[in-house]
């Protein structure tokens, strides 16, 4: 068993539910978890309690709630019963408490005007709060994968999350990466309290990993760090985030990424980098 690292929350969108993903996370010291109630066609929780029930104690387990089972397929509501509805269930299927819940994608029901916007994400955001005080949670937070709405939206009156999840890494264009910063700096999230979320897209195996080399990205790289793993690294960076949900079911995979810790984004590169982004958006530096 190696020294946690609490840098590397394996996520579990894209997982298969299998045991061995999560004895091998353990016992590679990655002891954070994410999943949501609608991954896994909405059996994410119950299949985690059935295959691994014992293991769930060893982790620190966050999970979402937003998206609801529909008829044809998932619909997303801010209705606060519904959300509190899930969190029971959520309790019940994973049979302990989540850690940390976030409310998942919530720009996907705001609808003009501003004003029942803000109401909707404030009654969604205060039924997370509630659930806090009663119990069916540690902590809640706010993953969002586009933040672009949110940032309008927040004032004194809303409750404020502990924890910010947004999209992470060279992927991220920069209208996102500001967002997602004006909308940590409006709720003050401490830094080590931003997720960062999907550093490959969910796709490792996209040609632009071949065609970008994301090693330059790094300070002292050296031929032992992969295309992939620089990648990964520098999406702590974009934007600065202090633990990132990354999905994998392959041990050698995750240890790999284990690995890319123990280089150090190049903040100059970064700078040069996010600047050559804004100048295609015709914008200048802050
Ligand atoms: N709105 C939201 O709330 C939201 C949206 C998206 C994601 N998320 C969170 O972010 C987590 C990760 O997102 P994601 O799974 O969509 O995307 P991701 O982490 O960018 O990509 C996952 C893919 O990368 C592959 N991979 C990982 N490490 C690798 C390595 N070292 N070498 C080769 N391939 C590697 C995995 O395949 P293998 O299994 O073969 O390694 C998997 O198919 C989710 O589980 C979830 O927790 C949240």
């Amino acid at each position: 068993m190696h020294e946690p690292d609490p840098r590397i929350v394996l996520g579990l969108h894209r997982s298969r539910y299998e045991r061995r993903t999560l004895t091998s996370a353990l016992d590679l010291g990655i002891t954070a978890i994410d999943t949501s109630f609608n991954y896994q066609g909405f059996t994410a929780h119950a299949t985690l309690a059935d295959v691994a029930g014992d293991l769930l104690p060893h982790f620190t387990l966050s999970t979402k709630v937003g998206f609801f089972p529909a008829a044809s397929q998932a619909e997303h509501s801010l209705d606060p019963a519904r959300l509190r509805a899930a969190l029971e269930q959520t309790n019940r299927d994973l049979g302990r408490e989540p850690d940390l819940v976030f409310l998942h994608n919530p720009e996907r029901s705001l609808r003009s005007p501003a004003a029942a916007a803000r109401d909707a994400l404030g009654q969604a955001c205060a039924t997370l709060a509630a659930a806090v005080e009663d119990g069916l949670c540690g902590a809640w937070g706010i993953s969002t994968w586009d933040p672009r709405p949110l940032p309008g939206l927040v004032d004194a009156t809303l409750p404020r999350p502990a924890v910010l999840m947004v999209s992470a890494g060279l992927l991220v264009g920069i209208d996102v990466l500001e967002a997602s910063e004006a909308l940590s700096a409006q709720w003050d999230v401490a830094p080590d309290q931003i997720w960062g979320m999907s550093p490959f897209g969910g796709d490792a195996d996209n040609p632009l990993w071949g065609r970008l080399d994301p090693c330059i990205f790094i300070s002292e790289a050296d031929d032992a760090i992969s295309a992939l793993q620089a990648a990964f690294r520098t999406a702590f960076s974009l934007p600065e985030v202090g633990r990132i949900a990354v999905g994998t079911d392959n041990p050698t995979h995750l240890q790999q990424l284990i690995d890319a810790l123990r280089y150090e984004p190049d903040a100059d590169r970064l700078r040069t980098y996010r600047q050559i982004l804004r100048d295609r958006t015709g914008r200048q530096a802050d």
